[in-house]
């Protein structure tokens, strides 16, 4: 291989012909991932971009996109992923956080813009990325956040510690069912906003293997109907919201209708309507409590 050929440009056209061939949806936004991941020892180094890369470096990188191919998530692969702006740790044993939570995230962030000192909540919070989103956006305001698996809420509980090293509000970390109909009585009545992205796919469904093979089956899956956790999720923001609070639950694209039913049966919401994610699919349903 010549040095030309280990230019970080020669070597990303290089990973996304590979993860092209491999039939990846998105090879060089992986590609490029898993580059930056495999320099990452570079930062500093003036003209990192530059420098042909050395033989560990191609070797680590080799690796990735071995594993890649073989379907594991980027994200488990370079041990992050980024919602609204803040970055969290994830691995084996935690849901990783979709581009498609954004426009729910938009959304709540929108509801507690005249909002002094709001309380959010975050429901199944996975590896807590809503929760300091929300936290990191409104550093006054006070966020609690829950989760059922232990595992998922390790990751939870890392990522909250390293933000509020940072500088975020701390959460509220809350061990707990969402399906408890006590869940966080003590904010009946009180809260400004409450996001969920729930399990919700139906039980027995087939997934692509970096969800199928990879990521948690209780962060996935939700009864015959997928709609377990929801009803829940829905029944607790008809408790918890004040007069006006907003809820928004993420679901799949065939899931708006029944989530719309489910907020009106409860009788207590207004302004039900699904939100679209950045593929133009229906992904989340939002309501006010009146
Ligand atoms: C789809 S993941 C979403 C994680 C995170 N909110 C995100 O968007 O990245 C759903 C999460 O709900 C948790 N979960 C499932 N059932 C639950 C329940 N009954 N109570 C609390 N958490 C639950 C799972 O462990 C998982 O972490």
């Amino acid at each position: 291989m010549t040095a030309r050929d280990r230019t970080p440009a020669a070597v990303l056209a290089a990973a996304v012909r590979t993860l092209t061939d491999a039939g990846m949806w998105a090879p060089r936004e992986d590609a490029e991932k898993l580059l930056a991941h495999a320099v990452r020892d570079r930062a500093g180094t003036p003209r990192a971009d530059e420098l042909p890369l050395s033989d560990k470096e191609l070797a680590v990188l080799d690796d990735l996109l071995a594993r890649r191919a073989a379907r594991e998530p980027v994200e488990y692969l370079t041990g992050r992923a980024v919602l609204g702006g803040v970055e969290v740790a994830v691995g084996p044993g935690v849901f990783i956080p979709r581009k498609h939570t954004e426009p729910l995230l938009a959304w709540g962030l929108r509801v507690l813009r005249d909002v002094d000192r709001p309380l959010a909540v975050d429901l199944c919070t996975g590896s807590a990325a809503i929760a300091l989103a929300v936290a990191h956006a409104r550093p006054e305001a006070t966020v609690h956040a829950v989760e059922l698996d232990p595992t998922a809420l390790t990751w939870a509980r890392r990522n909250a510690a390293r933000r509020a090293e940072l500088g975020d509000t701390p959460l509220h970390l809350h061990a707990a069912d969402v399906t408890d109909p006590a869940l966080l009585r003590g904010l009946d009545g009180t809260v400004d906003l409450l996001l969920a992205n729930p399990p919700f796919v139906v039980e027995g469904r087939e997934l692509p293997p970096e969800w199928q093979r990879h990521q948690p089956w209780p962060a996935l899956f939700s009864g015959t109907d997928g709609l377990v956790v929801i009803r829940a999720v829905v029944a607790a923001a008809a408790r918890l919201l004040r007069p006006g609070g907003g809820v928004a639950i993420e679901h799949d694209d065939d899931q708006a209708e029944p989530v719309m039913a489910l907020l009106r049966e409860q009788g207590v919401f207004t302004g039900i309507e699904f939100g679209r994610d950045h593929w133009g699919s229906p992904r989340y349903t939002t309501a006010r409590r009146t």
